[in-house]
């Protein structure tokens, strides 16, 4: 299959919409198409079409119990397909749709199991991506969208890492640029009195519980337990993963800095290609291997922005290892974190 790149281009309205036309006719014929949203690019099919969502999980060599988010461009959509909704979620919606926040509701028999795989709710999301509002409407209302990976790997931020993994294996590509967050929708669940944060994103869990008071975090996303198991499916798969091992060094800026560069050494002495992820602060103090910086600390979202990049980046050079900071930083770092404990196998040095 040959695959097309659409570029959607500021100021060509016209063009784009007969991009966005023609990528619409692809998914009402139950095919799939690359789009962007304002977290990472997803891989949609029409949600409502049971075996256009079984061909997501075949394009991503996604395991067939793990659920895909359906994507709505206006909130009288969602009651076609939630049973219930609670007045807590609709508040969330009213504050933060469209916008980087998905919720899980008990879902209507119209959904196909496909596309819950095999569950009795459904995780709903409003992108806030102007691309991918026209993008679902024009294709009737409902797109099935994981990010748009090959299953493993770390999401995509761009089109060109949606082709790395997709050409030859669908039929378009909508090319809306670098998104501008760049890590995936914060998850949050009502299935218990008390409403649960099954992934951190953008949207943390202060700025939910500003809008609905008490919220809870799952607490099978922690540590690697085997005791406890994370509530949404794809938080259990070793993910987000570069080809490279990963090793993350906590503490002191200065202390790890030092124990970064002797690493680095070690590492080249022993052979290996070494990988170095600072920031635009601290990447002139490593001497060896190559050096990337993520962003600046003065802005936390741009080191969520660029982290999957990064990975890709240094995956395109073989490097065998990579040291990189950590960036716990206060108010996405909890979500950065996530992702990165998770691509390191929570492999973490503290100094
Ligand atoms: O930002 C995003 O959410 C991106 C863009 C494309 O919208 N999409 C995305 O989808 O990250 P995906 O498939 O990579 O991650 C969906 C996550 C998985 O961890 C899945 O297990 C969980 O959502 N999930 C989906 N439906 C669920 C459900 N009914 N109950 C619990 N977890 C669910
Ligand atoms: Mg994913």
């Amino acid at each position: 299959m040959r695959t097309v790149i659409e570029k959607i281009i500021e100021g060509e309205e016209i063009q784009n919409q007969q991009k966005i036309e023609a990528a619409a006719a692809i998914l009402r014929e139950g095919g799939l198409v690359a789009f962007p949203t304002e977290t990472v690019y997803g891989l949609g099919a029409d949600a409502l079409n049971p075996l256009a969502a079984a061909r997501i999980y075949q394009a991503k060599g996604r395991p067939s119990d793990n659920p895909l988010i359906v994507h709505i461009s206006c909130m009288e959509d969602l009651n076609k397909i939630a049973a219930y909704i609670p007045q807590k979620a609709r508040k969330l919606a009213e504050r933060f749709w469209p916008g980087p926040l998905t919720m899980i509701f008990p879902k209507r028999s119209i959904v196909p199991a496909e596309t819950t795989g095999g569950l009795g709710t459904v995780a709903v999301r409003m992108p806030s991506h102007p691309a991918a509002l026209a993008l679902i409407e024009a294709a009737g209302g409902y797109i099935a969208a994981p990010s748009a990976n090959t299953s493993g790997r770390p999401s995509p931020t761009r089109a060109e890492h949606v082709a790395q993994d997709m050409d030859g294996r669908i039929p378009m590509i909508l090319d809306g640029g670098a998104v501008g967050i760049g890590i995936e929708s914060t998850i949050v669940d009502f299935s218990e009195e008390i409403p649960m944060v099954l992934r951190p994103g953008y949207v943390t869990p202060d700025m939910i519980r500003e809008v609905i008071g008490e919220a809870r975090i799952d607490p099978g996303l922690g540590e690697e337990r085997s005791d406890i198991h994370p509530k949404a499916p794809g938080m259990k798969y070793k993910h987000y993963a570069p080809k490279a091992e990963l090793i993350l060094v906590n503490g002191a800026q200065e202390r790890v800095q030092q124990t970064i560069n002797s690493l680095t050494r070690e590492a080249m002495e022993s052979g290996k290609a070494a990988g170095v992820i600072g920031t635009d602060e601290s990447c002139g103090c490593y001497r060896y291997g190559i050096v990337k910086s993520i962003g600046t600390r003065n802005d936390e979202d741009t080191i969520a922005r660029h982290l999957y990049g990064i990975l890709r980046e240094f995956d395109e050079m073989n490097v065998d290892i990579i040291y990189s900071e950590s960036f716990s930083t206060p108010r996405i770092g909890q979500a950065i974190m996530n992702r990165m404990l998770k691509a390191a196998g929570h492999q973490v040095i503290e100094v």
